[in-house]
């Protein structure tokens, strides 16, 4: 089966945080915002909202019992607004009302006066004025200063890539209700129950299991919930502690757009040397991440920046610097992908140029410098299992990767308004959490005496499809069908300090976790049905389809009576079990070591059709040959490889996000926000399993959620391969997404007009 939330799903059976049924005297509220992205706070008025009919409470940081802190890495960053506010949306006070209209109306009613501040929302200007939340990263190896020398050609250039909305199509929400004793039980649309009991307990100032954290599913995370779900739920629990009645919080769309962070833009600079024949030697990049106003997660996705860098390319002198640099928009956080989409599309503009100057194809560049079994990179850890030459070649075959490129170049011959590009992705990912303490997991599993079974664990099903993953590991350990087998909500009381379910982690950690539970309960079982048969042998032993099999010969004891007679032996029928992912390790001094479980490839063929008279274009296919390992569910695989490739191509192409010089998301409505949709969707979607097994992963698959996110990088290079040939000449500054818009601008620029300042500043100057 795909996934059996989907049956929920279709028939509207899913419950998610506003599906709850709320207790009578439920209350709840709405978080009244800064107007201003930077400035003092001068005065703040709630007398006449206070006093509206069924104003409950409006809450301020005075009201915070404990510490007004949620920085996870670093703590730069306050529930609520003090003295100052650092970006328009960053929350100042909760309305708490009989209803959501209610608070909501009362919010308007809220004054507040600011003092302005200058605003940043430039990267590269925050740099200059060293506004940076951690010191600078470097990663390097060999030796870039000298090897320019031994190049043949030396080039040099900048990019840009956008944001990314996460439009979950639920959005941030929690609900809230006191217990006894101080205590307090949250359900979140959380990716990271623990992260909302560790920010819950600081805000309320209580010790940790004072907060319990349950999820039942969440409607989409993508990132957005790894650690900003965890304000929206400290104020529910606030809310709920302070008048002592249940709080329902639930952002509406437009506030979910305007308050929460985004995927990183990054602002980039590049040096790539190479042979003639198109050899990297040398690469030299330099990252200015817009973190926004303050670190959240961004250090971290700066880290993998730098970790993906090369791609899947060996290159043997790099040099990889970033800065996270603070400006006055609303603190970006995680997204699929977590930064390695940034660093890999840098690397694939300077071998872009590389190419134009070589006057080669840049898959020439591509091909030729591809990772091979047992090469380093350049954090130190050796390629193992590679699947980067033969993806590629893989996919150079099956796709026929010629006859592409002879119908591409006759169909360009053939037409003048009309042209076509394409181009090839590869990929190579890293899995693990490439902070090594969060590479571990902990599950339970009960039997009950009937013989059904119940598992919980951290994982958080966001539509990913993890509860059926780790329901096909207890199903195939203990051999019972899944419909023997109930996945518990995820539950901090259950399963303690858990990492989030994110780093497309979160079947392997989970899973393993399960696998072991599970085995430890096997052993018993097996022990007890040796009894009931008179054998010795427990090597013998085995279940299979609910039937006690010895010897390989099916025996008279089924499941349900191995259990009810293993619990009249009072034997335990639960077990609970940790794991931790083996053999990794990174030191953060020297940046070196060996951060990865194991690596994911694959190399994608993608094809675009652009409209030289209006500059809008079609994907018209995506194929890709991507190393699933030994898929534990096809289906479900399929399903995270083509949805990541979407996003991917959206975010490269038409998802466009725009702020203002005053720090004002000016989209931030889906009227102003395009996301892909069925029509933008390739018609032509291949994906080929390559399916080699993983020694690395629960019973050899291989992780999948973000890797084929990145073939959508392809995109960006295959509509502007189709704009080169409209306007050969032309020089490219490269700026994702290539809008319709800024393809457009390069379809008709000269060279000439390019010198020209743009009226309508750097937003829609370059491709
Ligand atoms: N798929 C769906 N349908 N919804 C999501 O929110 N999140 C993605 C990916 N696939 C997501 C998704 C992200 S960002 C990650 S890290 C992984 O799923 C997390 O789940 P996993 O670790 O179980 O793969
Ligand atoms: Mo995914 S960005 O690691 O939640």
């Amino acid at each position: 089966m795909k996934d059996y939330d989907i049956i929920h799903h279709v028939r509207g059976e899913s419950q998610f945080i506003d599906d709850i049924n709320v207790p009578d005297g439920t209350l709840f509220a709405y978080v009244f915002y800064s107007p201003s992205a930077h400035g003092k706070i001068k005065s703040l008025d709630l007398s006449i909202a206070n006093s509206m009919k069924g104003v409950k409470s409006i809450i301020t940081f005075t009201d915070i019992p404990g510490e007004n802190q949620i920085g996870g890495i670093v703590p730069d960053e306050p529930l609520l607004a003090e003295n100052e506010v650092h970006f328009i949306g960053m929350p100042v006070a909760i309305v708490v009302a009989e209803s959501k209209f209610i608070a909501k109306e009362a919010s308007k009613n809220i004054k507040i006066e600011i003092e302005p501040l200058p605003v940043i929302t430039d990267p590269r200007e925050a740099f200059k004025k060293g506004d940076l939340t951690i010191p600078p990263r470097i990663f390097s190896r060999g030796d870039t200063e000298n090897a320019w020398k031994d190049c043949d050609v030396i080039i040099e250039g900048d990019c840009e890539s956008g944001g990314q909305e996460h439009l979950y199509l639920e959005t941030q929400g929690a609900f809230a209700y006191p217990m006894e004793g101080g205590s307090v039980k949250i359900i979140s649309s959380t990716q990271g129950p623990t992260a909302v009991q560790k920010v819950a307990a600081r805000i309320l100032g209580v010790p940790m299991n004072k907060i319990e954290v349950e999820v039942l599913r969440l409607g989409g995370g993508f990132g957005g919930k790894e650690d900003q779900a965890s304000p929206w739920a400290a104020m529910a629990a606030l809310a709920a502690v302070k008048l002592n009645r249940p709080v329902k919080l639930i952002l509406p769309r437009h506030e979910d757009m305007i308050m929460t962070g985004k995927r990183n833009p990054y602002s980039s600079d590049f040096k790539i040397g190479l042979t003639k024949d198109g050899k990297i030697i040398a690469f030299e990049a330099t990252y200015y991440q817009n973190s926004g106003a303050s670190a959240d997660l961004s250090p971290a996705i700066l880290d993998r920046t730098l970790f993906h860098c090369t791609n899947s390319y060996y290159i043997p002198h790099v040099k990889a610097t970033g800065y996270c640099c603070r400006t006055n928009l609303p603190p970006n956080t995680a997204f699929r992908g977590f930064g390695g989409p940034q660093g890999k599309f840098v690397i694939e503009c300077a071998i872009f140029k590389a190419a134009e100057k070589l006057g080669i194809d840049a898959s020439v560049i591509q091909k030729k410098n591809l990772l091979k079994e047992g090469d380093e990179f350049h954090y130190g850890q050796k390629a193992l299992n590679v699947h980067t030459e033969n993806t590629w070649s893989l996919a150079e075959e099956k796709f026929q990767a010629e006859t592409i490129r002879k119908r591409v170049k006759k169909f360009n011959d053939e037409n003048k308004n009309f042209k076509k590009g394409f181009a090839f992705m590869p990929i190579c990912f890293g899995i693990a959490f490439t902070n090594t303490r969060m590479n571990q997991a902990n599950a339970l599993v009960n039997i009950y005496s009937d013989g059904s079974v119940s598992y919980s664990t951290g994982a958080v099903e966001m539509g990913q499809g993890v509860n059926a993953k780790i329901k096909e590991v207890v199903s195939r350990v203990f051999s019972v069908p899944h419909d023997l087998i109930k996945t518990e909500p995820t539950n901090t009381t259950r399963s303690a300090n858990t990492s989030p379910t994110a780093a497309s982690s979160g079947a392997d950690l989970n899973c393993n976790a399960v696998y072991s539970a599970c085995n430890i309960i096997l052993e018993r079982l097996k022990k007890s049905a040796l009894e009931e048969i008179r054998q010795k042998d427990i090597d013998k032993i085995e279940m299979k389809d609910g039937v006690v099999y010895y010897n390989k010969e099916k025996t008279n004891l089924k499941w349900h009576e191995l259990i009810e007679t293993t619990y009249s032996k009072r034997v335990s029928l639960s077990a609970h079990a940790h794991y931790a992912t083996p053999g990794i390790h990174f030191d953060r001094e020297t940046n070196k070591g060996n951060p990865f479980a194991y690596h994911v490839y694959g190399t994608a063929i993608i094809e675009a059709t652009v409209d030289c008279l209006r500059g809008t274009y079609k994907i018209d296919s995506v194929r890709a040959v991507h190393d699933f390992g030994n898929s534990l569910n096809p289906v479900i695989d399929l399903g995270q490889a083509e949805g990541a490739i979407m996003q991917g191509i959206g975010w490269m192409t038409i998802e466009e996000i725009i702020y203002n010089n005053d720090g004002k998301l000016l989209t931030d409505l889906l009227s102003t926000y395009k996301v892909p949709d069925l029509h933008f969707a390739p018609k032509e979607m291949e994906i080929i399993f390559h399916g080699k097994p993983n020694a690395a992963g629960i019973f050899q698959s291989k992780a999948v959620g973000e890797p084929p996110l990145m073939y959508g990088i392809g995109a960006y290079f295959a509509i502007l391969n189709a704009v080169k040939e409209f306007n050969p000449g032309k020089e490219f500054k490269f700026s994702a997404p290539i809008t319709p818009e800024k393809v457009l601008m390069n379809l008709y620029k000269s060279s000439e007009s390019d010198k020209l300042p743009s009226a309508k500043g750097k937003q829609l100057e370059t491709a």
